[in-house]
């Protein structure tokens, strides 16, 4: 395992447990790609033929050679204006308007532990983990560089990619696009499996098999966005939960990302990924050098569940720079839901008294606190306690509510302003807004310039006070609308195509100072809800809001998509009212929890306002959560169903040592006299006797006799449930092995 470069063959070969990629320096220096795929010896030259094809170019160098072309050899990190008409990686422009790029290979190294990416999160290895491949390639004409990194996590089963571009000329030259990975899959059919929707109802599945020509998942909000998650899985037709090759493309980056995936004349597939370049462009002056975001690749051999099994691990492990087990972490009552910006000082301590009672261990202060803020329109920027509400000042409520014995969790957006705010009036020219242009408005707010250090460094002064004079355990930290009217009055007009980028190296350059700064502060992303969830974010914030949606339903196929690529530690999950306030659907107590137990737990409404039953419900629910919070955190996710498809939603966690599991199931669509609901449990030791510890039912009258069955018999014949009739019911078994 790990990577050898054979002189002879002049192919690099990287070995995980499972998988094989390949790599070799062909004619000309071009470097060409031979394989990804299944775990497999040899040298794989031998499948990619010379063949002449008609309108396909041939380098210079070999006018005679009709048949080898940089247009149908599967490339590694393809060029630009040169032979090659598919997706490019890089295109370059030189002061005297030299533009593309014709990259040939110049020379390689292979190293212990894990390459790092200037100002950016990337995957790093906790020892001995990692191996880094950097593979130079050059462009004569700009003197631009090109270093390949790869890290090979070959335990883990993962390659994560980047590329760092080079000025070695003695001109600046100007980037367009910079891509961190070119992956060519020339053979085979495929299909794309993306994450795409809207606000309150984030990474919608979709699959679909390729059309011929370029399709897009991308983002050019500055977000990496609600409505197209950066993550996609390119899979085989018949590629299934359990079976079948697939691969993971996920980007560890927050902003405007897009991967192109084409389809070219030759029925070969090209996957480009990394920063949009639609509106990028970056001025590298000699010497200088840019980083490419990171790019986790996956390949599984045996379905998609063990290709989430992989990233859910990675991320835990190799990404989230600071893991915290969920069983760790406080279980949180957030008063959004609860009072919106309907408080005082006395409702908070009245919140946190209920709070308190319930058994929860962490009150959140969502929107409201500070400024003036009453609504939506004021005060963003004004990180300071409201005095109308609080008048007895910030300090006097936190430790009253400490006293109590709870932890206090406070959110913030830091990245905005309002133009009612103090900072906005001292300080108008922070917002971006291009000069003689008014700003577009969103949600009332104007978007601060992070690309300027000052801002950076003004918000780090301001959150820094805040958290060291008050004792707050937890951040929400939240982003409610999009970048628009681009344009830094910090930059020089031919900067100003990498603002969107520098924006983003000021957020993670904010986030990584407070996460140091702070690292017992538990930071929690939000971006109306799940507008920002990616592997960028979990770098620093262990889970991210999900949705603004709590409706539990909802929440199905909002969870299921998320739980491709991210794992149930990073899913911000609560039980919330009814009516719901997102759809106005009334569903069972139990089944509220029973969702939020596929992420991190916690609620959002108002117990003063419950009674002694569901108070009573809540404790119960409480405790089964802590029961099981290590097995739902940090066991393996099996997606049982397709959510939204069918009658049933159902999914299940197995503990790392298969010796329990806790299987899920909500019924959406309750029918008269109906089927068997049965069900075919998984990642359980088939030899092993398991006995069923508890069998709950919610939103209807059901019971399960007494079992014990063989784990074989519970993934190969299944289990069969009592009727469930209701709207909406739920229910959760609990499965332990034998001793
Ligand atoms: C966003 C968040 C919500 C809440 C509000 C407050 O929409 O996703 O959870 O914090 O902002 O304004």
């Amino acid at each position: 395992m790990g990577i050898v470069f054979d002189r002879e063959k002049n192919t690099f070969t990287l070995t995980t447990k499972n998988t094989s990629y390949q790599m070799q320096i062909g004619p000309l220096g071009y470097l060409l790609h031979l394989y990804y795929g299944r775990r497999a010896e040899g040298c794989f030259d031998y499948l990619h033929l010379k063949r002449d094809c008609g309108f396909s170019p041939n380098p210079y160098e070999l006018q005679n050679d009709r048949g080898w072309s940089l247009d149908t050899m599967p490339q590694e990190y393809s060029g630009a204006n040169g032979g090659d008409f598919r997706l490019s990686s890089l295109d370059a422009e030189t002061a005297r308007g030299q533009r593309g790029a014709d990259l040939r290979y110049v020379s390689h190294e292979i190293r212990a532990g894990k390459y790092a990416l200037e100002g950016l999160p990337a995957a790093f290895d906790r020892g001995d983990e990692c191996r880094t491949l950097s593979i130079t390639l050059a462009d004569k004409t700009s003197g631009l560089q090109v270093e390949l990194l790869y890290g090979v996590f070959a335990e883990q089963d993962v390659i994560t990619r980047a590329a760092r571009i080079v000025n070695r000329g003695d001109a600046a030259v100007r980037l367009y696009k910079a891509a961190s990975v070119c992956l060519d899959l020339p053979f085979g059919e495929w299909e794309l499996l993306h994450f795409h929707g809207r606000h309150t109802l984030e990474r919608q599945p979709e699959r679909r098999p390729l059309m011929d020509g370029i399709q897009s998942v991308a983002s050019k909000r500055g977000a990496s966005s609600h409505q197209h998650n950066p993550f996609v899985i390119l899979c085989e037709p018949d590629t299934t939960e359990d079976a079948g090759l697939c691969f993971g493309v996920m980007p560890v980056y927050s902003g405007n990302h897009r991967t192109d995936i084409e389809l070219d004349q030759s029925g070969s597939v090209r996957v480009v990924s990394g920063i949009n370049s639609e509106g990028f462009s970056w001025l590298l002056e000699p010497g200088q050098h840019f980083d490419t975001p990171e790019i986790l690749l996956t390949c599984s051999v045996s379905g998609l569940a063990p290709l989430s099994h992989t990233y859910h691990r990675f991320i835990r492990e190799n990404v989230c720079r600071r893991y915290i087990p969920l069983a760790e972490r406080p279980i949180l009552l957030n008063s959004w839901e609860a009072m919106y910006f309907d408080f005082d000082e006395d409702k908070l301590l009245g919140l946190a008294r209920e709070t308190k009672e319930l058994g929860v261990d962490m009150l959140v202060i969502d929107d409201g606190w500070f400024g003036h803020r009453d609504d939506d329109h004021t005060s963003l920027g004004d990180w300071f306690p409201n005095t109308r509400k609080l008048p007895h000042g910030f300090d006097t409520l936190l430790n009253k509510i400490t006293d109590m014995g709870l932890k206090v969790g406070l959110w913030v957006e830091p990245e905005m302003v309002s133009e009612d705010s103090e900072l906005f009036r001292a300080h108008p020219d922070w917002a971006l807004r291009v000069p003689g242009r008014q700003p577009a408005i969103s949600r009332n707010q104007l978007v601060l310039d992070l690309s300027r250090g000052e801002i950076v460094d003004w918000l780090f002064e301001t959150l820094s006070g805040l958290l060291s004079g008050l004792p707050i355990s937890y951040i929400k930290w939240d982003m409610n609308r999009h970048l628009t009217d681009l344009h830094s009055a910090a930059l020089p007009a031919d900067r100003q195509g990498e603002l969107a980028h520098r924006y983003v190296l000021g957020l993670y350059d904010l986030m990584d100072r407070l996460t140091r700064a702070f690292p017992d502060v538990l930071f929690e992303g939000c971006a109306g809800g799940g507008g920002r969830f990616d592997a960028g974010m979990l770098a620093y914030c262990l889970q991210i809001w999900c949705s603004d949606n709590t409706d539990p339903i909802a929440r199905l196929t909002i969870q299921y998509g998320t739980s491709f690529g991210y794992p149930v530690s990073a899913v911000g999950a609560h039980v919330s009212t009814v009516p719901n306030h997102q759809t106005g659907r009334t569903t069972p107590f139990g089944t509220r929890a029973t969702v939020a137990m596929a992420g991190t737990f916690g609620y959002e409404l108002n117990p003063a306002k419950l009674t002694a039953e569901e108070k009573a419900e809540i404790r119960r629910q409480l405790e089964r959560f802590r029961a099981l919070r290590t097995l739902i955190g940090e066991g393996e996710y099996y997606r049982l169903t397709e959510a939204g498809k069918g009658r049933f939603t159902a999914w299940q966690q197995v503990s790392p040592d298969q010796g329990e599991t806790l299987v899920s199931l909500v019924l959406t669509q309750p029918e008269a006299n109906p089927k068997p609901l049965h069900l075919k449990l998984k990642g359980l030791d088939a030899e092993s006797v398991y006995t069923l510890q508890a069998a709950d039912f919610y939103g209807c009258n059901a019971d399960m006799p007494a079992l014990r069955l063989s784990g074989a018999a519970l993934m190969y014949a299944g289990v069969t449930l009592p009727i469930m009739l209701g709207n909406t019911p739920s229910m959760q078994m609990i499965w332990k092995k034998s001793e």
